[in-house]
């Protein structure tokens, strides 16, 4: 019997800023867990940041350590295919296409464009609120069966399910519908200072947020001036109490824990006895990520060829599947 094809799954990060322990536990952490699972296709999004203002030389910077980061973090791109959204033109053009099947009204619905739009003042690029078809394009040019990301991007997902069934509905099935795969813990870390709020790589506090490249100093100092409340009891209640259930989910997630595990363990602490603990599981989390992250960074040659080698081989399947929406939608081929 021939061997079962594998699901495929595909997922993006931008290069926008330090990767968060929000992305890590949210995002990448899951990745790592199942790359050999599926057929993956894990992607730096350089584009979706152009969305909001960057400095060219950072972009490029960033580019080539978010790069690194999600290899230290665990992704073997001999695996899996590890590449840079620009490297691969199909997503701009399937994204053109899909904007011709893409309603204003559905855009200007989600809630990510809002918050963003919020703080960008008055010239907000079109590019942001075009966001998610860009998005759509990601994922529909591989075919994907899964998407794994946090909480914040279900609405994105749901977007691209409309926007894929309306094409499939329009001509005939040309996309498989995708569904969002997300971690039973750590798929909401919320900000240390305004816990209401989602841990954000761009928040413009920085005790507000721990990056991968954090020092353990001060991923203690920024745990120890966490926001709490002024109760003192250890338990997971996200309305009353969201300082403390945010330590928990972290809690949780740095040492593999359930929630309910984790406020066993922790019942019985003080909230500084509480935080240190966290730090704690952090830092040794984030150890042996930042040793190969040092050394991956000296080698840009050996990224370089990664970045080459992951762009051919998403190359061929997104081709394959943007000649097909273009011969659909009536489109005449280059010969
Ligand atoms: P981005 O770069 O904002 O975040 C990358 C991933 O990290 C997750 N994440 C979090 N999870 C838990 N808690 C948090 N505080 C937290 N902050 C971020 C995000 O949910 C995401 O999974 N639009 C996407 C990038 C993207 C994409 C795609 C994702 C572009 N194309 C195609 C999936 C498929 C984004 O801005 O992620």
């Amino acid at each position: 019997m021939s061997e079962t094809k594998k699901k495929v799954m595909f997922s993006g990060i931008q290069p926008s800023g330090d990767f968060t322990i929000g992305n890590y536990f949210g995002a990448i952490k899951n990745w790592t867990e199942l790359q050999s699972i599926y057929e993956c296709y894990f992607c730096i999004v350089d584009l979706h940041a152009l969305t909001v203002p960057q400095d060219a030389a950072m972009l490029r910077k960033r580019t080539y350590e978010c790069y690194a980061m999600l290899i230290a973090a665990g992704l073997e791109p001999e695996k899996l295919v590890l590449f840079v959204q620009s490297h691969v033109a199909a997503h701009s053009e399937l994204s053109w296409l899909l904007n011709c099947y893409t309603y204003m009204g559905e855009l200007s619905r989600m809630i990510q464009f809002k918050e963003k739009s919020a703080k960008q003042g008055e010239n907000i690029r079109a590019a942001l609120f075009d966001y998610p078809v860009l998005m759509a394009a990601d994922i529909l040019l591989y075919q994907a069966h899964y998407v794994p990301v946090g909480e914040d991007q279900r609405q994105h997902i749901e977007i691209t399910r409309d926007i894929a069934m309306r094409f499939n509905n329009t001509y005939s099935p040309t996309f498989t519908i995708p569904e969002g795969h997300y971690p039973k813990t750590g798929a909401r870390i919320m900000s240390l200072q305004e816990p209401q709020n989602k841990m954000s790589k761009s928040d413009s506090n920085v005790n507000a947020y721990i990056t991968l490249k954090d020092k353990p100093e001060d991923i203690l100092r920024k745990f120890k001036r966490a926001v709490t409340d002024s109760d003192d009891k250890i338990v997971y209640d996200e309305q009353n109490k969201p300082g403390i259930s945010n330590l928990l989910q972290i809690y949780a997630s740095a040492r593999g824990m359930t929630i309910e595990q984790a406020q066993n363990s922790c019942g019985a602490m003080t909230y500084a006895e509480l935080k240190m603990q966290v730090a704690e599981g952090v830092i040794e989390t984030l150890k042996p990520i930042q040793k190969r992250y040092e050394e991956l960074m000296k080698d840009k040659e050996l990224l370089e060829s990664y970045m080459r080698q992951g762009a051919e081989r998403a190359e061929k399947v997104a081709n394959k599947t943007l000649q097909k929406v273009q011969k659909k939608i009536g489109l005449v081929l280059r010969k």
